[in-house]
């Protein structure tokens, strides 16, 4: 498997410096994609499960408490050390830490993991085995088919070569696993990505291109049915549905795109003066179209993919 590692040493990079505003201003939206896909892939049933670009894991936190079986172990990785830093801060915060029948390990040292002796050493004892580690969705450090259950929220659309994560998927599952992916839907039922662009243009400003290829590039549910054909899953569900955002200022969202990987550059080309009009603006229309008056709350459409192996 062909990965690029320059690109991705960028956007490890990218996501450890957007972890905490994504811990303060996404996850908490967020948690409604991994909580679709806890239940649609029925999470409950499962006794061998791999989460990938699992992020500050408010969603795995409440995964491992309330849906995950006993019995089972649940390996999640995230390519951002600083984000599998903030998942291991607050789940020794979290009740579920203060089980003795709950144990989470940090693998510092990932390059090849053995899931069923890590999972046996840890001890029959616990009945909830936890494994965090550092690892890219498109090179995962486990042996073939060691998992029933693969899980990816919000990270296809992410990495540097979709496929490679597709195949990686398959890769570990075992014959008759299930896997569940989310992604961004169409752009156009993407508002809160268009809202910040949609309000500079109105100024007459110019959007500087892109630096990344757009979030939503898989949001074509065909194209997608056929790159999971391709790579070998049969039982193929997809469908579109919202996550949608209700942030109460404007600025929660301007100031979390801006910091984002996917819109970071939006405002590099405007002076002080422009920015200061632009912030009025959006205000002004964010008032207009999101504010208490209104029933309105900011889209997010997502595609959701459940697949058997
Ligand atoms: C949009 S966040 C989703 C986090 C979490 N799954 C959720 O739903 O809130 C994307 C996550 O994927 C991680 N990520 C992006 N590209 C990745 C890659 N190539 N390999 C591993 N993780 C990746 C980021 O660090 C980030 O934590």
């Amino acid at each position: 498997m062909e990965v690029n590692e320059e690109a991705t040493e960028k956007q490890t990079k990218m996501w450890n410096s957007f972890s905490k505003t994504y811990e303060d201003s996404f996850e908490n939206i967020t948690i409604q994609s991994s909580v679709i896909l806890y239940s649609l892939t029925k999470a409950k049933k499962f006794s061998k499960i791999c989460e990938v670009g699992v992020g500050c894991g408010l969603a795995s936190r409440m995964f491992i408490a309330n849906i995950m079986k006993k019995g089972a172990f649940y390996f999640c990785s995230d390519f951002s050390d600083e984000m599998n830093r903030i998942y291991y801060e607050h789940f020794q915060e979290c009740d579920t830490a203060f089980n003795p029948k709950v144990k989470l390990e940090w693998i510092k040292d990932s390059e090849a993991i053995n899931v069923t002796k890590k999972a046996e050493d840890m001890g029959e004892d616990i009945e909830k085995k936890l494994f965090l580690h550092q690892a890219n969705n498109e090179k995962l450090p486990y042996p073939d088919e060691s998992f029933d259950l693969y899980l990816s929220s919000l990270s296809l659309m992410l990495v540097d070569n979709y496929m490679n994560q597709l195949k990686e998927a398959y890769r570990v599952l075992e014959k008759g696993g299930v896997a569940g992916f989310t992604v961004h839907g169409k752009p156009e039922n993407c508002n809160y990505l268009s809202f910040v662009p949609d309000v500079i243009k109105s100024l007459g400003h110019e959007i500087p291109p892109a630096t990344t290829k757009p979030i939503t590039h898989l949001c074509d549910k065909d194209s997608l049915h056929t790159d999971l054909t391709n790579v070998g899953f049969t039982i193929i569900k997809t469908f579109y549905t919202n996550i949608n955002m209700l942030f109460d200022d404007v600025m929660i969202l301007f100031d979390s795109l801006i910091k984002s990987p996917i819109l970071k550059n939006l405002v590099d080309n405007l002076t002080e003066d422009q920015k200061e009009e632009l912030f009025v603006e959006m205000k002004k229309q964010w008032e207009i179209k999101y504010g208490p008056e209104t029933t309105e709350v900011q889209e997010w459409q997502i595609l959701v993919c459940i697949v058997t192996k």
